[in-house]
């Protein structure tokens, strides 16, 4: 039997429902080796800002109990060290390109997006959820009224997809993501980072140099679970769940939840072809329920 992966993102077709996460896979070209990047649903490229940014002091890791705890603060060359140097390869070698940007300013946001109205990006992911930098992020991202703001002006910028990432530090997910729904998000990602610390005893102090940082990987998958399915009740639009993903079940549960696609991301630190995995992971699954479309489990959760 052959199953049909394809599922689409408002206007974006993606070749099957697995994307890598912001800020976990690079710019997709250092995962070259470990697999044909052109076979991903897609690739989303580290946050992307108008200047670099040289992020936080450190330490910027920390392992924790089924996760990790980063403060990273958004490193990233800036927009046009990305146009010039790692946008041309990935157009050559075909790969699905989102690019994640944040700014400190909605200007700053609407200068990027407009920047990155290119051949080759397939899709802009707005991140207003970053617990990491002080300016930009999360301050937009949690409040019904300046989510609609950056989303509106940023809309009037772009004619290339907008897909609008939440942050789950917030007390109700579903009026944040109909907020970016009214102001023309064409899909909504959800999660990012959970805000926690984590303390050294030996020396009392905090282990990361930003004394806290966004929490994700497995011990978030409940929450992230969560809040997709909620926002899915909430809004029309389509949903990119995400938020401990390290197997194709993990994957299907978010896709049952209401996701029409997912992303990889601290997986990729642990085992960085999770993302193939996933692809087959759900091939095999279809196959073996005998159900011809991955577009038949979005939102099938019997309740
Ligand atoms: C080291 C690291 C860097 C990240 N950088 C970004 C980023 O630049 N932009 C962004 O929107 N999310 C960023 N994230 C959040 C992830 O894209 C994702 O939303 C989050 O980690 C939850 O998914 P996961 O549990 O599968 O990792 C980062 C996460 C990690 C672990």
């Amino acid at each position: 039997m052959v199953v049909d992966l394809s599922v689409s993102i408002g206007s974006l077709q993606l070749k099957n429902p697995v994307l890598t996460a912001s800020g976990t896979f690079g710019y997709g070209l250092e995962f070259r080796r470990f697999g044909n990047l052109g076979a991903l649903g897609g690739v989303v490229v580290k946050g992307t800002t108008l200047q670099p940014r040289a992020g936080n002091k450190p330490q910027r890791i920390v392992e924790t109990a089924a996760g990790m705890l980063n403060s990273i603060g958004l490193e990233n060359p800036g927009v046009d060290f990305f146009l010039t140097h790692y946008l041309p390869q990935l157009r050559d070698l075909g790969v699905t390109t989102i690019v994640n940007l944040a700014g400190n300013t909605i200007d700053e946001y609407c200068q990027l997006a407009e920047r990155l109205q290119q051949p080759g990006i397939a899709a802009l992911e707005l991140n207003i959820s970053c617990p990491n930098v002080k300016a930009g992020g999360m301050a937009f991202g949690t409040s019904e009224e300046v989510v609609y703001q950056v989303v509106q002006a940023v809309r009037r910028h772009t004619k290339l997809p907008l897909i609008v990432k939440l942050s789950p530090n917030v007390t109700d997910i579903a009026a944040i993501a109909r907020a970016a729904e009214a102001a023309g998000a064409d899909a909504i990602s959800l999660i990012n980072t959970l805000l926690g610390m984590a303390v050294d005893i030996r020396t009392r102090r905090p282990i990361l140099g930003n004394v806290v940082g966004g929490l994700s990987g497995p011990a978030i998958k409940p929450v992230a679970l969560r809040m997709v399915w909620q926002v899915a009740q909430a809004v029309k639009v389509p949903i990119i769940g995400m938020g401990g993903i390290m197997t194709a079940s993990d994957a299907i549960e978010f896709l049952l939840c209401g996701a029409s696609a997912v992303q990889i991301g601290a997986a990729n630190f642990v085992e960085p072809t999770t993302a193939w995995r996933v692809i087959d992971g759900i091939a095999e699954y279809l196959e073996q329920q005998g159900i011809a479309s991955v577009r038949e489990l979005i939102g099938s959760l019997q309740i």
